[in-house]
């Protein structure tokens, strides 16, 4: 095969924006419809797997640490965060897109290693901004790749997370010394601005795509203060 064949698409719930899973030989794609290159790629996944190594080093040694992890996407982010916590942690993770999942469980989990099948994977079918509204217990670590960056892409009602609302909540979500990471394309003062406001500790990373090369993303690494004495 030498040219992208395109395997099965779906559309995003609530909206009329399409993904399309691709494949060409041993690499696959997620492709949104309308917008230039690619929503993930197997072959570039480094800085999502930097996203966990930032969020959940500090992790590794934390009985039944709980982590949240929104957007599936090809699991890469899901497979480093399961590397680097214990046994004992809970790793939920949510996705919008039920075919995504569907399609983890099927040909494009082996990319990954299958990280939806680890025992302690919870897979969260839906909004995760909904998850963060609803869900009364307190995180580790919140992982966020559900965009290009603070700004929505796959799904509109994102916008949200990124607001001074959204960085609230995840704030409220948060254990003290939390971590919340977020990948993004770009750096965005903006966005640094209110992580600031919220009340985070905030480092922008930057992470090549992969090893020493190709595209230069963002991260941004954001936590919660020590709890006052
Ligand atoms: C860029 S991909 C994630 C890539 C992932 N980090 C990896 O390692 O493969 C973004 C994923 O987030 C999902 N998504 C978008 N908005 C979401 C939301 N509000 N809640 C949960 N998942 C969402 C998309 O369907 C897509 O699967």
């Amino acid at each position: 095969m030498d040219r992208w064949i395109t395997i099965e698409s779906t559309t995003v719930p609530a909206s009329d924006t399409e993904l399309t899973l691709s494949q060409r030989d041993d690499d696959f794609a997620i492709r949104v419809s309308g917008l230039p290159g690619d929503l993930m790629n197997s072959r570039r996944h480094h800085s999502e797997d930097a996203l966990a190594e930032f969020a959940c080093t500090r992790l590794s040694a934390i009985e039944n640490a709980q982590i949240l992890v929104g957007g599936l996407g090809m699991g890469f982010t899901l497979a480093a965060v399961l590397k680097t916590v214990g046994v004992s942690a809970e790793v939920i993770v949510a996705e919008l897109v039920p075919a995504v999942v569907e399609w983890n469980r099927g040909l494009l989990g082996r990319c990954a290693g299958r990280p939806i099948e680890d025992g302690r994977t919870r897979v969260h079918l839906g909004d995760v901004a909904d998850l963060l509204k609803q869900r009364a217990d307190k995180f580790d670590a919140i992982l966020l790749d559900v965009d290009n960056g603070p700004e929505p892409m796959t799904h509109s009602d994102n916008e949200w997370l990124y607001s001074l609302a959204g960085l609230k909540r995840i704030y409220e979500k948060l254990r003290p010394e939390g971590i919340v990471a977020i990948w993004s394309a770009r750096a965005d003062q903006a966005f640094m601005k209110r992580l600031k406001k919220t009340g985070f500790n905030v480092q922008l990373r930057t992470v090549r795509a992969r090893p020493g090369k190709g595209s230069r993303h963002k991260i941004f690494v954001a936590q919660k203060p020590r709890a006052q004495k």
